[in-house]
């Protein structure tokens, strides 16, 4: 899809990005986090202001980490999801963070295989960890050399 641009997320994305969300996800803690969590950067994905999906990222010194990431159903497998991902990578090597992880279902086989194009390797299982007790991959991208 052409002419996608990614902009940082304002507190009035909040409610469209909720809406590409299940109940775990809620207006009030995605605008925590637009508000008062320093520690996140969320970026929406648009063209010709139709918003499409958007990313959030964790800075954690010296990492950080992919904490959502949704595109909208009627607009997948048309690249959103990877200018997402690439906008998150080149805001983390300005920020020169050493690792970007995530953590994904294993049963989310279009996600992990974004996310392996994208150059990220399987690191981890950690076991039970969503609340319906499925396991998730850590992944994990190098996104500059150790000094
Ligand atoms: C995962 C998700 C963000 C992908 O977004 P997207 O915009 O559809 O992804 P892209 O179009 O950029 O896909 C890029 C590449 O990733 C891979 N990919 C993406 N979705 C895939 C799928 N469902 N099955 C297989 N491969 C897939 C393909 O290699 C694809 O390239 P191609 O279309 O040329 O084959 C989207 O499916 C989504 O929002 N899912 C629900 C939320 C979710 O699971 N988020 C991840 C949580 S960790």
């Amino acid at each position: 899809m052409s002419n996608v641009t990614v902009r940082p997320m304002h507190i009035r994305d909040v409610r469209f990005a909720a809406s590409l969300e299940g109940a775990d996800i809620n207006e009030k803690m995605l605008a925590d986090e637009v508000l008062y969590n320093a520690m996140s950067h969320y970026f929406i994905a648009e063209r010709s202001e139709e918003r499409l999906g958007y990313i959030g990222v964790w800075i954690t010194d010296p990492n950080a980490e992919i904490t959502h990431l949704t595109v909208r159903e009627d607009r997948r497998r048309q690249g959103v999801g990877e200018t997402l991902i690439n906008r998150a990578i080149s805001f983390c090597k300005a920020r020169d963070v050493l690792h970007l992880t995530l953590e994904v279902s294993v049963s989310n086989a279009g996600a992990i295989a974004l996310y392996e194009k994208q150059g990220f390797a399987r690191i981890a299982i950690r076991k039970s960890y969503y609340s319906n007790g499925e396991d998730a991959i850590l992944m994990r991208l190098k996104v500059r050399n150790a000094t």
